[in-house]
């Protein structure tokens, strides 16, 4: 495995006292992974230094034509004083998969894994403990050659950054106020709507302002082609309880195979619910909601955790959802998830990886 340089701060930054409001990516820790890539070299020159602004020639070429792709996963501060990673595994093959899709040249997964636990560990005294509080670890990757011809970088940056955040949404777990989209839309299969590359989040912003002047925190997209399957939100993916039915949007190449998506499946499946991954139109959500039989909406995402839905606003339509309250199974998946993540309650999914000396994976 590659090595990994490490030059520590001379300078270390304030940290947050405990109790500041962190809010959600808006402070970065006193160091940053970066590595290199050029062709013919491979992935070279990794290393941890400082956290500081980073030199860019102008024409580099992630800011003409958005090649970049990025991650998103959490560390945390356990009761017993260990500091865990949530799937990092899934994070690193799923970054795997958006770089195939973006022409960025992959990297190795076990290394990247190490990287970000090392990382985490020179900063961990950074990792909040308030509650809904946690170490947000950013890695993303970057083109870099200046060149303002549209073609497959030749150079790019791999850099991890740690941000230590509290609730995604203000509202924390209280439910929020969702737009469903009528004229916009995020992907089409064959695009790169599975992919988190930054486009598919530059694309939403338009639709996102125009919710927020209408008092709703997201979107909700509809399929590009029929314009009525539901997709996913602008940060999360999407689940809806009809009767006793947890249904999901399946995968089929435009939306997000979200690792939390993933975790709550397999958490309702082993709670015994039944739980579909297919299409789901939003008429047969109006339909549920005016029969009665709509029990619960919520979007899943590393960032977002577990954010009930309370109300969806579809053309005229004002659907509401459980009273605009947490509904049982929202409030279940976010009693195991976090519990798990926090390490409160026993990881019987072997989904927690430590770090450093501890009997986790
Ligand atoms: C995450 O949930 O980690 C994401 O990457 C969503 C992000 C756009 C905040």
């Amino acid at each position: 495995m590659l090595e990994i340089k490490v030059t520590k701060t001379e300078n270390p930054k304030t940290k947050p006292a405990p109790g500041t409001p962190l809010g959600f990516g808006k402070i970065f820790t006193d160091h940053m992974f970066i590595m290199n890539f050029d062709t013919g070299e491979g992935w070279h020159n990794a290393r941890i230094v400082p956290y500081a602004p980073i030199p860019l020639d102008p024409a580099s070429m992630c800011f003409h034509y958005g090649q970049e792709v990025f991650e998103g996963l959490k560390a945390y501060k356990r009761p017993d004083g260990k500091v865990s990673l949530f799937r990092p595994d899934k994070n690193f093959a799923r970054l795997n998969v958006s770089n195939d899709r973006l022409c960025i040249p992959k990297i190795d997964e076990a290394f990247a894994i190490e990287a970000t636990k090392l990382l985490v560990d020179i900063d961990k005294d950074w990792i909040p403990t308030g509650e809904n509080e946690s170490l947000y670890i950013r890695p993303f990757i970057i083109a870099v050659d200046p060149f303002v011809g549209v073609h497959p970088a030749h150079h790019l940056l791999f850099m991890i950054i740690l941000s230590p955040s509290g609730a995604y949404y203000p509202e924390g777990i209280k439910p929020v106020k969702i737009f469903v989209e009528k004229n916009y839309v995020r992907a089409v299969v064959g695009g790169t709507g599975f992919t988190k590359a930054a486009a598919n989040y530059a694309i939403s912003l338009k639709a996102q302002d125009e919710a927020e002047k209408e008092g709703y925190i997201q979107v909700l997209w509809l399929d590009g082609v029929h314009r009525k399957y539901i997709e996913e939100v602008g940060a999360m993916n999407v689940f809806f309880v009809i009767g006793d039915e947890v249904i999901t949007p399946m995968l089929q190449g435009s939306i997000l195979g979200g690792v939390t998506r993933m975790s709550c499946i397999e958490i309702c499946k082993d709670l015994g619910l039944k739980v579909s991954e297919r299409l789901l139109s939003i008429d047969e959500v109006v339909e549920a909601a005016e029969k009665g039989t709509l029990k619960e909406a919520f979007g899943t995402g590393t960032a977002a955790v577990i954010s009930p839905i309370g109300e969806l606003k579809y053309g005229d339509k004002v659907i509401d959802v459980n009273g605009g309250k947490i509904g049982e199974i929202s409030q279940k998946l976010y009693d195991t998830l976090t519990g798990i993540q926090w390490g409160k309650i026993p990881d019987k999914f072997g989904w927690t990886q430590c770090i450093g000396d501890c009997n986790c994976k």
